[in-house]
C-alpha cells in the first residue's frame, strides 16, 4: 500500500502523522500513523470509534434506542461514530462521509457496512448452494466481484462470508454458510476472504471481509435462531471453530461474533472466545464487531442486569465495536472514568479498527469509494451475469436422474413449465440479496422458453401459490397458499405435454435469518400439486428451488428426475435450462445431507459411532436406530449425480506406515465411463481408528474436482499429513495420535474405495 498522506483539509492534527520517514516499513508506518492519531483522540472521540448504527432507511434489526437514533447526524458531525451500516450508494456514503469528515475535530472517516452475502446488485446462488459446486475458484470469482460492485457503491465492509458450520435444517440461515462439514467450510472461509479483500484491501475493487458468527451460532438448540448452545470442547473445537481459524490465516480484516449464549455464556462477553483464542492464539490482527445489539441482549439473556455491565462484560471480552447496541456510546466513557474499564481495552479496541481504516486506504481519501462514474459502470454488467450463470450451473446438484431422463431429448416436442416457482423471478434472488432488484432473476419459464429449439412447446401452469413475495412478515402472509383452483391448469398442461418441469421447494424468505422451521417438508399444496401433476404425466422432473434441505418422500419416490438448483441468482432460469437441455453436465454435490424426516435432524455424515451401531447387531437385539426410520439420510453430504459416470481404481498409498510428522502420499485412477464430458468431485476420507476421543466414522481431508472426456483416465492424487491426520482435545489443544488409519476415495461418501496405514 501507497504512503499515506491525507490531503483533506478538515485534518489539520492528523497531517502531522504523515510525516514518516520512507524508510518505515509498511506496517510500521500503520502502526505509527495510529499511534499518533490514537495521542490525539479524547475519551469520546474513541469511544466513538467503537460505535456502529444503521441508517434509518434500511435497517436489518430493531433498533434498540430510537431517540439516540434520532441524534445520529449530531453524533456524526461531532466525530462519535466510527461505522455505519446499511448505507449504500455512491452519493449516500459520501454524504455521510463528509458530515463527519469537514465537522468533526479530528474527521476520522467511517467504515460502511453492509450484508453482501451472495452478491450486491448481480446475484449469485445462495452461498450453500455455491459451495456444492466445491470450486473454491468459483467461491473466490463471485465474492471478488461482490466485492467489486459493493465498492462501487461506497461500501468498505461487508458482513460476510458465514462461515457456521449447519447440521440443522431447521435453522433457517444455513442458506448461508458452506454446509455441514468443517474442512470443506475453511476452504470455502479462504476462498471468500480472498475474493472479497483480493492482495490488497487499499484497492478500490475490494473490501473488508468478515469472519461470522464467532461462535457457535449454527447449534442453536432445535435449530430455533437466537436460541441458545449447549456445546462440547471436542465439537467446539473440531467442528465449530476450524473455518473461523482458517479465516484468520486468510487475512480476514474483520470478526462478527454472535447472538447465543455457549453453555450460558453470551459468545459477546466470552473472553475465551475473543480474547484468548482469537486474539491470543491465533494471532488475529483485526477487529471484531458484535452481531446486532449482540451486545444489548445480554441482558434479555440473564447474563447482565443492564446496558452498563452489558457495555463492560463486552470491550472486556474483546467486542472492540458495538453494532446498533448503544451500550458502548452511554456508558464506555463513564466506565473508563470510574475505574471499571481500563483505557487499555479501549485503545486496543480503537487501534484495531483504525488499522482496518488505514489498510482500505481511508485516511489517503475518505471518498475514494464514493464515485457515481465507477457506481455507474461496475454494477450488473453483462461480464458479472455471465460469471452468475456460471457459478449457478455448477452449483447445482442432480439428486435423481431415472431412465436417463435429463438432458432433454431433442426429440422431446412438448414441455409443461409448472409449479409456483415456475415463472418466479424474484425468489431466485435469494434471502440476502443486498442491492438487487426485486424481481430481477431470470425465471426457469424464460430461461426454457430462451433455451429450446424452434417448435417445441410450452405449456405454463403456476398450479398453486407459494407464501410471501415481500419481505416482511406482514407481507409473507398475503397469499393464500391452500388455494388449489390452478390445479386444473396445471393438470391440463401435463397432460398435453411429452414432459413436466416442476419448480416447487422454497421461495426467497423462507429460509435465512429467523426463518427457522419445524416442518421443513414441502410447504402449502405443493405436495399435493406435485401428486396430481405426476398423476397425470409420469414424466416429471422436479426443479427445486430452496435455501435449506428438503424432506420430500413423495418427490423422491416418483418424480423421474430431481435437480437441486438453489436459490440460483440472477441468471437462475437460463443456468437450469443450460443443465436440462445438457449444455452442462451437472456436477455438484451436497454439502449438507437432506433428512429423511425432520426426527432425523441434527443428521450429517461424519457422526461417531455409537457403542451399538449399525450392522453390528441383528433386528432381535436392542441397537442405535429408529424403529420407524433409516439412520441414514436420503441423501448425504457428498452426492450428487452426473449426465455421465465415473469409476474409481487402484487406490495406491506410497506406504503403510509413516511417523508423526510424516506423509502419506495416496493416488487413485478416475475414468469417465459415460459417453459425455464431465466434471466429478473426487472426494478424501480419513478415520483414525482408535483415539483417545472417539473419531467420526469418516472426516473429509481433501477434494479435487477434475473434468473428463469420454473414456478419458486421470491419476489423481492426495497428501496426508499431521495437517489432516491430528484433531482437538476438548481443551483445544491440537493431537496427533499415532495408530491404525482409514483412508476412503470415492464420489460419493457411501460407495468409497478404502485402504489403510499406520501412524507410528
Ligand atoms: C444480524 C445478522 O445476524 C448478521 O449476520 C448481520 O450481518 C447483521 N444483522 C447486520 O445486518
Amino acid at each position: 500500500m501507497k504512503r499515506i498522506c491525507i490531503w483533506f483539509v478538515a485534518l489539520p492534527l492528523l497531517l502531522a502523522g504523515c510525516e514518516q520517514s520512507n524508510e518505515t516499513s509498511e506496517k510500521g508506518d500503520e502502526e505509527q500513523f495510529v499511534n499518533d492519531l490514537l495521542q490525539k483522540m479524547t475519551l469520546d472521540e474513541k469511544v466513538g470509534q467503537l460505535c456502529q448504527y444503521t441508517s434509518q432507511w434500511e435497517m436489518t434489526g430493531p433498533t434498540p434506542d430510537a431517540a439516540n437514533a434520532q441524534k445520529l447526524e449530531e453524533k456524526l458531525r461531532e466525530g462519535s461514530v466510527g461505522s455505519m451500516l446499511n448505507v449504500v450508494g455512491a452519493e449516500a456514503t459520501k454524504n455521510a462521509q463528509k458530515i463527519v469528515v469537514e465537522n468533526s475535530r479530528l474527521g476520522i472517516p467511517l467504515i460502511f457496512g453492509y450484508d453482501v452475502i451472495h452478491g450486491q446488485k448481480t446475484m449469485f446462488p445462495i452461498p450453500m448452494g455455491e459451495a456444492c459446486s466445491w470450486d473454491l475458484e468459483l467461491a473466490k470469482l463471485s465474492s471478488s466481484i461482490a466485492a467489486k460492485e459493493a465498492a462501487a457503491n461506497g461500501l468498505h465492509w461487508t458482513f460476510a462470508p458465514m462461515m457456521d458450520v449447519g447440521r440443522d435444517a431447521r435453522w433457517g440461515r444455513v442458506m448461508e454458510g458452506a454446509g455441514e462439514d468443517a474442512y470443506l467450510g475453511s476452504r470455502f472461509a479462504e476462498a471468500r476472504v480472498h475474493g472479497f479483500q483480493g492482495d490488497d484491501l487499499s484497492s478500490e475493487n475490494t473490501i473488508a471481509a468478515c469472519a461470522k458468527h464467532f461462535a457457535a451460532y449454527a447449534f442453536s438448540e432445535s435449530g430455533r435462531d437466537y436460541n441458545v448452545v449447549e456445546i462440547g470442547g471436542e465439537s467446539l473445537h473440531n467442528v465449530v471453530l476450524p473455518p473461523f481459524k482458517a479465516a484468520v490465516n486468510a487475512g480476514v480484516a474483520t470478526f462478527m461474533n454472535s447472538f447465543n449464549t455457549i453453555d450460558g455464556m453470551p459468545a459477546t462477553a466470552s473472553v475465551y472466545l475473543q480474547r484468548d483464542l482469537l486474539k491470543g492464539d491465533w494471532g488475529f490482527k483485526g477487529f471484531v464487531v458484535s452481531d446486532w445489539n449482540s451486545v444489548g441482549e445480554m441482558i434479555a439473556h440473564g447474563a447482565a442486569a443492564d446496558l452498563k455491565e452489558c457495555a463492560q462484560k463486552a470491550i472486556t471480552a474483546g467486542c472492540d465495536m458495538d453494532m446498533e447496541g448503544y451500550a458502548y456510546v452511554d456508558y464506555l466513557t463513564q466506565l473508563v472514568e470510574n475505574g471499571t474499564v481500563d483505557v487499555q481495552l479501549i485503545d486496543e479496541a480503537v487501534s484495531r479498527i483504525l488499522s482496518v481504516k488505514y489498510q482500505l486506504g481511508l485516511f489517503e481519501d475518505p471518498y475514494k469509494y464514493c464515485d457515481v462514474e465507477r457506481e455507474k459502470n461496475n454494477i450488473y454488467t453483462s461480464e458479472h451475469r455471465e460469471a452468475s450463470r456460471k457459478v449457478a450451473r455448477e452449483s447445482m446438484v442432480l439428486l435423481k436422474n431415472d431412465d436417463a431422463i435429463l438432458p432433454i431429448k431433442s426429440s422431446v416436442k412438448s414441455i409443461a413449465v409448472i409449479g409456483p416457482l415456475a415463472d418466479d423471478k424474484d425468489s431466485p434472488l435469494g434471502n440476502w440479496r443486498a442491492r438487487a432488484e426485486a424481481n430481477s432473476a431470470v425465471s426457469l419459464l424464460e430461461g426454457v422458453r430462451a433455451a429450446v429449439p424452434e417448435g417445441v412447446e410450452i405449456n405454463y401452469a403456476k398450479g398453486c401459490e407459494l407464501a410471501t413475495g415481500g419481505r416482511t412478515f406482514s407481507t409473507y402472509l398475503q397469499v393464500n397458499e391452500d388455494d388449489k383452483s390452478g390445479f386444473a391448469k396445471a393438470v391440463k398442461a401435463a397432460k398435453k405435454s411429452e414432459l413436466v418441469l416442476l419448480a416447487i421447494g422454497e421461495d426467497a424468505y423462507m429460509s435465512g435469518e429467523g426463518r427457522s422451521q419445524t416442518d421443513i417438508t414441502l410447504q402449502g399444496v405443493q405436495k399435493e400439486l406435485f401428486e396430481a401433476v405426476v398423476k397425470a404425466n409420469k414424466n416429471v422432473v422436479v426443479v427445486l428451488m430452496n435455501g435449506r434441505p428438503l424432506v420430500m418422500p413423495e418427490v423422491v419416490e416418483k418424480a423421474t428426475a430431481i435437480l437441486e438448483a438453489w436459490h440460483g441468482g440472477s441468471e437462475a432460469g437460463h443456468a437450469i435450462a443450460d443443465v436440462l437441455f445438457g449444455k452442462y453436465n451437472p456436477s455438484g454435490k451436497l454439502v449438507m445431507s437432506f433428512p429423511r424426516n425432520v426426527g432425523q435432524i441434527p443428521i450429517y455424515y461424519n457422526y461417531k459411532n455409537t457403542g451399538r451401531p449399525e450392522g453390528k447387531y441383528d433386528e432381535d437385539n436392542l441397537w442405535s436406530n429408529y424403529t420407524d426410520a433409516p439412520n441414514l439420510p436420503q441423501y448425504p453430504f457428498g452426492y450428487g449425480l452426473s449426465y455421465t459416470s465415473f469409476t474409481y481404481a487402484g487406490l495406491k498409498l506410497d506406504k503403510q506406515e509413516t511417523g508423526v510428522n510424516g506423509e502419506i502420499n495416496l493416488s487413485v485412477k478416475l475414468t469417465n465411463t459415460g459417453q459425455v464430458k464431465g466434471k466429478e468431485i473426487v472426494q478424501l476420507y480419513i478415520r483414525d481408528e482408535v483415539a483417545t476421543y472417539a473419531r467420526p466414522v469418516i472426516e473429509l481431508k481433501g477434494f479435487d474436482k477434475v473434468e473428463l472426456e469420454p473414456g478419458e483416465s486421470k491419476t489423481i492424487e492426495f497428501k496426508l499429513t499431521d495437517k489432516e491426520l491430528g484433531y482437538y482435545f476438548p481443551d483445544g489443544k491440537y493431537v496427533v495420535e499415532p495408530g491404525s488409519f482409514k483412508v476412503f476415495v470415492g464420489g460419493n461418501p457411501h460407495e468409497l474405495l478404502q485402504s489403510n496405514f499406520i501412524l507410528n
